[in-house]
């Protein structure tokens, strides 16, 4: 068996006993995160990274949520432009994100602006149903989590006249991030992944949701635009959240992957 190979089915045994989910195998693609690590070395970084994730399930779901920004905290430009910010090794690494979560989450203003497709396509693994969170019913119906047919989108928020094409509508008492969860396990989701924008993981992290942010933060510095994290202020740096950290190199980037776990309740 090859490198590339044997990386690969380490990888998808993983994801298999965590999603159960069959999904298609191509055994050449080892994703840009992996290159130039030899089998063991990409097997220890699978397991660094991804290790709280691969773990089973306890009582409740588990809610993880990523980021990607500048050195100055930033997500994009201050017209909206975020393509891209981080490196192709963070591109991977998100796919894997998506791969071992049931639901990928965005809010509505990152449809509009980015037009996501949120499958996985950079790594092996399986799509996690998407979902839009929106209080607003109309979007446009033209973007690809609408009309690409690759995985199954549901909204969040109220039907009122929509056009959008969506395989299941959630209605929850409100938008806040604790009744949406609510929803979702209701529906049978159980590891969540909330991918963006700045409004929708900074809400769901102020909840107290999260229990790992995968925070990427690339060397460049864009100046001016949106800033990733914005939370309710503090006076004092005792209020500052100051979870467990773990650090890895992903390409040029840096990625930490931050563990609120101890603080939430089990
Ligand atoms: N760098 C990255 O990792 C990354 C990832 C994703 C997106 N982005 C960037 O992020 C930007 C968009 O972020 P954003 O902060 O403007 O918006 P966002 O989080 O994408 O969407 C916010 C909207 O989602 C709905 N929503 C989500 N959570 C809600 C809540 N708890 N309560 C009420 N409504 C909620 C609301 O829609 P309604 O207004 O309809 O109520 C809200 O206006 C884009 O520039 C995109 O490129 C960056």
């Amino acid at each position: 068996m090859n490198s590339v190979e044997s990386t690969s089915s380490d990888w998808a045994e993983r994801l298999q006993a965590c999603r159960q989910t069959p999904f298609s195998r191509d055994k050449d693609k080892r994703g840009d995160d992996l290159l130039g690590l030899n089998n063991k070395a990409a097997s220890a970084a699978l397991q660094a990274r991804y290790g709280p994730l691969f773990a089973p399930l306890g009582q409740r779901p588990r809610v993880i949520a990523q980021l990607g920004q500048s050195l100055d905290g930033r997500i994009a430009t201050l017209n909206g432009h975020s393509h891209y910010v981080t490196g192709s090794a963070d591109r991977a690494h998100l796919h894997r994100l998506r791969a071992l979560n049931e639901a990928v989450v965005i809010g509505a203003n990152t449809v509009v602006a980015d037009n996501p497709q949120l499958t996985v396509r950079a790594v092996e693994g399986p799509n996690p149903v998407r979902v839009v969170i929106a209080s607003r019913p109309a979007l446009p119906g033209d973007r690809h989590i609408f009309c690409d047919h690759q995985a199954a989108t549901w909204q969040v928020g109220s039907r009122g006249d929509a056009q959008q094409s969506v395989a299941r509508w959630l209605d929850p008492p409100s938008l806040q991030p604790q009744a949406v969860l609510s929803e979702l396990v209701n529906a049978g989701i159980q590891r969540v992944l909330i991918e963006g924008g700045a409004r929708t993981v900074s809400a769901w992290l102020a909840a107290g949701l999260i229990d790992h942010l995968y925070l990427t933060i690339a060397p460049v510095i864009i100046g001016a635009g949106p800033t990733g994290l914005q939370l309710p202020a503090i006076d004092h740096m005792d209020q500052a959240l100051r979870p467990s950290v773990a650090r890895f190199a992903l390409g040029e980037d840096m990625l930490f992957r931050l563990d609120f776990t101890d603080a939430l309740p089990q």
